[in-house]
């Protein structure tokens, strides 16, 4: 089968594809029905991903095909228990945070996974396309968990942006996003700090991210207020997580959509908009019925005033 793909996430591909050849079927389950629109958006992260891994494209696609591996092998274990292999932050933190071979390799494989898995592109375009033009002029943006920092360069660089940060609780993690933001090149400087989210600094923000950390928490509640005491009021939070999506760090298994939409309300929030964005090549329906992973996305509000 022939994928749609065209420039530079052709070239990506390619290589992708040289390094974990056993990735095709799925590859082509990923790029089947791809939209003009779509190619589009993705030949944009393409263009910002290639910067990054200039000169290292191998390295980058072989750190993805680990990364895809180490899923499968988690995917295993979760079909046979049910559960998440590990439910404490403190086992995470030692076989994941602090080491930073690992970290790097999996931050490294998450950048590619923007192209490669589908919920990844989706929620990312949301986030573009729906949640930063909603900014008010001058936001003063914070993302907690960058991770690689693709989310923090786009809103560091949307024009309505006054000031970004960084929050994370990894080295490994701070030091590629620097090196994210230097390679691609930000007009903006960018604060980053080593913080856990339940130990930050007293601050308020605009604008918070939140992406692909909630699972990675023993308290998601109370990472959500504290989100919500970080925010102005008036002001807005990106919250992603998935469900059903096993990982080498993921803890809070959360079982559907709605059971992340509802935790986001009681936290006090209102909630905007939202995009449930089942794992590539199922759909929702299909995604819900066999327990697949779903990205769910939501756009939420502090309120002017709490009832
Ligand atoms: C899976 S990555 C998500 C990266 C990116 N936001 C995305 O959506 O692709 C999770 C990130 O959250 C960070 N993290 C995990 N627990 C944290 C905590 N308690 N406080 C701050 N950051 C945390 C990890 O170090 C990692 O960089």
């Amino acid at each position: 089968m022939e994928i749609a793909a065209t420039g530079v996430t052709k070239q990506l591909l390619e290589t992708q594809l040289s390094v974990f050849p056993a990735h095709q079927q799925y590859l082509n389950r990923r790029f089947a029905g791809t939209t003009a629109d779509e190619l589009a958006f993705l030949e944009q992260l393409a263009i910002l991903i290639a910067k990054v891994i200039d000169g290292n494209v191998i390295g980058y696609a072989d750190d993805y095909r680990w990364l895809a591996e180490a899923v499968v092998d988690e995917e295993i274990e979760f079909r046979r228990s049910g559960k998440y292999r590990f439910t404490s932050f403190d086992e995470v933190e030692k076989v994941v945070y602090a080491d930073k071979v690992f970290m790097t390799r999996y931050m490294n494989g998450l950048l590619l996974s923007q192209l490669w898995w589908r919920n990844h592109t989706d929620v990312m375009r949301f986030f573009c396309e729906q949640y930063l033009p909603g900014n008010r002029e001058g936001f003063r943006h914070l993302e907690i968990g960058p991770g690689h920092g693709l989310f923090l360069y786009f809103a560091a660089a949307s024009k309505n942006c006054g000031s970004a940060t960084g929050w994370d609780i990894s080295p490994a993690s701070i030091d590629l996003v620097r090196k994210v933001h230097g390679v691609i090149g930000l007009n903006r400087p960018v604060s980053l700090e080593l913080v856990n989210i339940f130990e930050g600094p007293s601050a308020r923000f605009d604008s918070v991210t939140f992406s692909e950390v909630l699972e990675h928490l023993e308290e998601p509640r109370r990472a959500l207020e504290v989100i919500y005491d970080l925010l102005e009021p008036n002001g807005r939070a990106f919250i992603n997580a998935p469900v059903n999506s096993p990982a080498p760090d993921h803890i809070s298994l959360f079982g559907s959509p709605e059971e992340i939409v509802e935790m986001i309300r009681e936290a006090g929030f209102e909630v905007e908009q939202t995009l449930f964005a089942p794992t590539t090549g199922a759909t929702l329906e299909r995604a819900r019925k066999v327990r697949l992973a779903i990205s769910t996305a939501v756009i939420a509000r502090k309120p002017e005033k709490k009832y």
